[in-house]
């Protein structure tokens, strides 16, 4: 009997998310044999039964795509809005998965899609997981496809943006994506040679960055990039979010039922803040600022050949996976190799940029601010 493969993209779409269809699903249908339905929408569609045979002719001309052909969505399994209502769809999905016969779902997604397939497969389906997300805060992976696509775009907007902020002498503020993480800002900024990054693992004193900026135009260099992760905080703002933390977690403690892993999104208001500290370092400096955020620039067109290349290695790997019955493994890029990790210790944990980076600390050396020294 030849093994039957569903695939779902959940999460924020991402480049590279066609080339990882189109590599599992060929290896599965050319050299293993298997069948492959895709579910639309996430875990929407799964719990809709919604879904499509990717077959020969679907998988084909897309992997210079960009996006996903499923489609895909932030909806939880646990968490769905059916009626207006917020409900447990859990029961649904697991029904759906054995309705098409499943022997394996692979569920292709950043942090909040391995979550999602990890309470699967607490409920004994078999699962198969890939970090996608151009925001590379998946744990346990070298990277996350989408990434390099997402910094190839953000690289040439500070390049872009050196230009015109020379011409009119004044300091932008570049806003990347990121969620928590500064992986984005950070390799942006130290490939497009920005004078100031701010990314949320090194929390910044508006005046130290306002020196840094005065510094150079004292040198005369009269105009500054800053390239500044959606997640960036103040240190004033670090401290409050660290008191906030901490009472939550206490409040947790006494009613743990109510817990809701995930759920706050802070960065949300980020494109205001970056609005704000621009304003804050105008008045600081003397130079005229400006604001520029990428957004979902960040996540559309054609994926870059590294990412076509990693979204074809880790998709055909997951088909040789199957295969073989290795279930409840996220398969994570290692140097050249893809290695199936337990899906439990991907879980709840997001991969922020270390202290002691080597992209902070080649940064640090040719002279950029993080505005906190
Ligand atoms: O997770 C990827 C990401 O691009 C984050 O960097 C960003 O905060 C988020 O998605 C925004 O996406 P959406 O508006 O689609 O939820």
């Amino acid at each position: 009997m030849s093994k039957q493969v569903g695939i779902l993209t959940a999460g924020g779409d991402s480049p590279g998310l066609n080339a990882v269809l189109r590599g599992i699903g060929k290896a599965a249908l050319e050299q293993f044999h298997m069948e492959v339905i895709g579910f639309r929408d996430g875990f929407r569609g799964l719990m809709e039964n919604r879904t499509v045979d990717l077959d020969e002719q679907v998988l084909s001309g897309i992997l210079t795509v960009g996006g996903t052909i499923l489609g895909t969505s932030r909806d939880k399994p646990h968490r769905m809005l059916v009626g207006g209502k917020q409900m447990d769809m859990t029961d649904a999905i697991v029904e759906n998965y054995h309705r098409n016969h499943l022997d394996v779902l692979v569920c292709i997604g950043g942090g909040g899609t391995q979550k999602n397939a990890f309470r699967l497969m607490q409920k004994g389906l078999n699962i198969i997981t890939l970090p996608k997300t151009i925001d590379n805060d998946v744990v346990l992976t070298d990277v996350s496809f989408g990434f390099n696509t997402a910094l190839g775009i953000a690289t040439e907007a500070v390049d872009r943006l050196h230009s015109t902020a020379h011409s009119h002498h004044r300091i932008i503020l570049v806003e990347t994506m990121g969620h928590r993480a500064g992986w984005l800002a950070l390799g942006a900024g130290v490939a497009g040679g920005a004078d100031v990054i701010l990314i949320p693992e090194i929390p910044y004193d508006v005046d130290k960055v306002a020196n840094a900026i005065l510094r150079r135009s004292r040198g005369g260099k009269h105009f500054s990039i800053v390239a500044i992760a959606e997640g960036a905080l103040s240190m004033k703002d670090a401290a409050v979010l660290k008191r906030k933390a901490k009472s939550k977690t206490k409040k947790e403690k006494n009613t743990p039922a109510q817990a809701s892993p995930g759920s706050s999104s802070p960065e949300r208001e980020q494109g205001s803040n970056t609005l704000k500290l621009a304003a804050r370092l105008e008045k600081l400096t003397g130079l005229e600022s400006r604001v520029t955020i990428l957004g979902y620039l960040q996540r559309g067109g054609t994926p870059s050949a590294d990412d076509r290349i990693l979204a074809t290695r880790l998709g055909t790997a997951c088909a040789a996976l199957i295969d073989s019955g290795v279930y409840g493994v996220m398969l994570a890029a290692r140097g050249d190799k893809a290695v199936p990790v337990p899906l439990e210790d991907v879980v709840g944990r997001i991969k922020t940029v270390p202290a002691d980076h080597s992209w902070t600390e080649g940064a640090r050396r040719v002279g950029t601010s993080f505005g906190d020294l």
